[in-house]
Order: C-alpha cells, then sequence, then structure tokens
C-alpha cells in the first residue's frame, strides 16, 4: 500500500464521523485533499463547510460544497485534518502547508478534531518535524532570539511563503518536545507570535493512522 492510499484510505474512514445536516470544518493538507474529495460524495448529506485555508476553500467549492464564514457558524460537531506529527497522547505537529493558525481557529470551534494521517506521522517523541511558529513580520527576527533563548532549536525562516494571513513562518529545528502544553503555551506568550504548530492544550480527539493492514483508531 502506498502512502497515498493510506491517507486516502484514512480520509475515507473518517466520513463515518459527519453528522447529516451539520457543518464540517475542513483542514488543509494532502490528506485533508482525500477527505475533501470523500466528503464531496455525500455533499448532499451536509450543510456545508468551514475551510482552515483560501486552498481548502477552494478545493470545496470545485467539490461543489458550500463554504461558510467561521463568524456565521457558532459551533461544529467536527473538524477533520491531518498532521504532520502526533504522539501516542494526540498531541500534534501542524502546519506543515502554513494553514496552522487557521486550522487552530477551526478545530477551537469544534466539537471534535478527527485527526487523518498515515501511520509515519506516529512518534515517540516529537520535534524531528520542524515545529511551525507564524509570525507577524516586523518581529521575525525578536521572535526568533526569543525562541532560543526559552526553548532551544534553531528557528529557520520559511523562505518565500507567506500564510493566508499576512505572515511569515519559523520553522524551529531540532527540537526535542517532551512537555508539549508547556512549549505551546511558552511559544503563545511571545509577542509576535500568532500561532504555533503546536496542538496539545486542544489536542486531537481521535486519531485515525493509514496502515498497510488497513485503518487503527486511537482514542
Ligand atoms: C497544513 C497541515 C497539514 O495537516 C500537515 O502539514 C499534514 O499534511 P499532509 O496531509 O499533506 O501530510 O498542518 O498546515
Amino acid at each position: 500500500m502506498t502512502q497515498d492510499e493510506m491517507k486516502k484510505a484514512v480520509a475515507e474512514a473518517a466520513l463515518e464521523y459527519v453528522v447529516p445536516g451539520e457543518i464540517v470544518g475542513v483542514g488543509t493538507g494532502s490528506t485533508a485533499n482525500f477527505f475533501i474529495d470523500a466528503l464531496a460524495t455525500i455533499k448532499s448529506k451536509i450543510k456545508g463547510a468551514v475551510a482552515s485555508s483560501e486552498a481548502t476553500a477552494e478545493r470545496l467549492r470545485g467539490h461543489g460544497i458550500e463554504v461558510l464564514n467561521l463568524n456565521s457558524v457558532s459551533n461544529m460537531s467536527i473538524y477533520v485534518d491531518g498532521a504532520d506529527e502526533s504522539n501516542n497522547q494526540l498531541h500534534l505537529i501542524k502546519g506543515g502547508g502554513g494553514a496552522l493558525t487557521r486550522e487552530k481557529i477551526v478545530a477551537a470551534v469544534s466539537d471534535k478534531f478527527i485527526c487523518i494521517a498515515d501511520e509515519s506521522k506516529l512518534v515517540d517523541v516529537m520535534g524531528d518535524f520542524p515545529l511551525p511558529v507564524e509570525v507577524i513580520p516586523m518581529a521575525q527576527s525578536y521572535v526568533a532570539r526569543e525562541i532560543i533563548k526559552q526553548i532551544g532549536g534553531q528557528p529557520v525562516l520559511r523562505e518565500g511563503f507567506t500564510t493566508d494571513n499576512g505572515n511569515v513562518i519559523l520553522d524551529v529545528r531540532n527540537l526535542k518536545i517532551m512537555e508539549p502544553t508547556v512549549i505551546e503555551q511558552k511559544l503563545n506568550n511571545i509577542v509576535g507570535v500568532v500561532t504555533n504548530g503546536l496542538f496539545a492544550l486542544r489536542p486531537a480527539d481521535v486519531l485515525l493512522l493509514g496502515t498497510p493492514n488497513g485503518v487503527k483508531k486511537i482514542s
């Protein structure tokens, strides 16, 4: 089974969590794209979707799924999205695609976060994948210095990339994230940081992992 086949399998498995007649929160990335394609097959059963990025909104609209403004939605039963890394407590690193801030907002509004990923994303200790931090452009150098001082690692500017919110991303390399909630809070408290890619204070509720032997559920 290829990695894409595993991503497609978990994306299709996530349809089981979609509540008929409701609005679905939709993430960003290649696994989320498989979910969007799967969601299109039951589009008449849902009220619409809230997108976590412009790219996701475009793909949803391309399938004829209505994209709603989050400010017109007071709650959603589920948010479905991929991840760059997960530990077995379902703390995640996200933001490889740069959509971390909108992803965290849509996840916050949703009752249940269903994370979909292939098995390569499950790790014992997170940090091999560089941790994305979205930063207001004028604060880039200050934030980089504070990250080194407060949590260590090596912040590197994601060259040529601007988020949907007009900001830059620092990818923090060489971390061993032993206490994800502590690191998430420390990063949030640095002035100039918009969001960081740790989803530990609000982890996933269910992780659907694609394996060569089928979809494994961790919750
Ligand atoms: C985008 C994300 C993605 O969920 C993450 O990068 C995983 O992507 P993929 O499904 O392509 O492996 O956080 O900001």
